[in-house]
């Protein structure tokens, strides 16, 4: 587990100094994919050096598996160094094959022949690319270099292993066979993985713990599939279907309300449920359908007709969905 603490950093920018992160903590768990996402110059980048102890922090504590990094001797902080992977972007060298790419790190350490071409073999196959070790970079693709260098960046069985935007500049296919190799390093090696993006949508596919940063502050943090429940939640805005019925859709029904569904069974058989229990119709005006990782997760706009309709909503409740409910009409009417 690493944790950061309090961490501040600024620099000396044209116009006096300029706040990168300002009073940031986190946990980043072991084991799991922790997603960092905001917008251009929110920090991420500054956040990522600092954990890949590249950079010191101002101020603020970075401690792996409980040590203060900033207390280690210099042997100790290069130890702790190898342990994190840090993927490069547009670094490989052009005159190697994919394989000698991947080898570069294990021959500067000295590792043998044998070993190194076992160790070689297994990130090719990992990153599903065993048929191109003998290609050169310029003849793979954008996504095929990228996916080289995530293996690379594996390539010492690192702990940590940090992306910083590592789907920038690629389309989407390139950039799905990147992630899903990310979460193969994490399913497979067992690496924990911070990866930075200011794409939603790499979120979405694959982190299981999100921070959101915005001007060097953590707005919000934790387990993505427990904030996407969360109404307040701009993670969860970004990520849930959006409502976009027509005003007044709601006008005739006894009740509306946004519903978030999350599961397998929530999403396919909650509603059906609930009209066969309560003998009430559920028509859904607005919202749809989404994917959280593996998790399905809808967002709908639902309005309930007849004397159960609250009693319906309360249920619904109960069976884990989650439910925010619009002002009835009358109440609309007393407000
Ligand atoms: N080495 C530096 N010198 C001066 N200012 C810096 C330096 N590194 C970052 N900054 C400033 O700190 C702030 C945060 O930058 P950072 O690169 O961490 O943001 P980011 O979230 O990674 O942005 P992007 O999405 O564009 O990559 C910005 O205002 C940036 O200009
Ligand atoms: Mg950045």
């Amino acid at each position: 587990m690493i944790t950061v603490e309090n961490l501040s950093k600024s620099f000396w920018g044209n116009a006096g100094p300029v706040v990168a992160l300002e009073d940031v903590t986190l946990d980043v768990p072991t084991g799991a994919i922790t997603g960092v996402v905001g917008p251009a110059g929110s920090g991420k980048s500054t956040l990522a050096r600092l954990i890949a102890l590249q950079e010191r922090p101002d101020s603020g504590v970075i401690r792996v598996d409980g040590f203060n990094t900033a207390a280690l001797d210099p042997r100790r902080l290069r130890a702790a160094r190898r342990r994190i992977g840090v993927v490069t972007q547009g670094d490989l060298l052009p005159q190697r094959t994919a394989a000698g790419n991947i080898a570069l790190p294990l021959e500067q350490a000295g590792v043998d022949g044998p070993q190194r071409r076992e160790k070689v073999g297994k990130l090719l196959d990992l990153i599903g690319l065993t048929d191109k070790a003998a290609h050169y970079p310029d003849t793979l693709t954008p996504g095929q270099r990228a996916r080289i260098e995530v293996a690379r960046a594996l390539v010492g069985d690192p702990g940590l292993l940090l992306a910083d935007d590592p789907t920038r500049s690629l389309d989407a296919d390139a950039a799905a066979g990147v992630l899903t190799v990310l979460d193969r390093a994490r399913a497979e090696l067992g690496a924990t993985v911070l990866v930075v993006t200011s794409d939603t949508g790499v979120i979405r596919r694959i982190a299981d713990d999100v921070a959101l940063l915005d001007g060097g502050r953590v707005q919000e943090a934790g387990n993505l599939l427990t904030l996407v429940q969360d109404p307040t939640s701009h993670v969860a805005q970004s990520l849930l279907p959006a409502i976009d019925a027509p005003k007044g859709a709601t006008a005739g029904h006894d009740r509306s309300a946004e519903i978030t569904l999350i599961g397998f069974a929530a999403v396919g058989a909650l509603l059906p449920e609930a009209t066969a229990r309560f003998a009430t119709p559920i028509a859904i005006l607005g919202g749809g359908l989404t994917r959280v990782g593996e998790t399905p997760v809808a967002r709908f706009l639902v309005g309930l007709t007849g004397p159960h309709a609250q009693e319906t909503l309360t249920w619904l409740t109960t069976r884990g969905a989650v439910i925010r409910q619009q002002p009835t009409l009358t109440a609309a009417i007393a407000a």
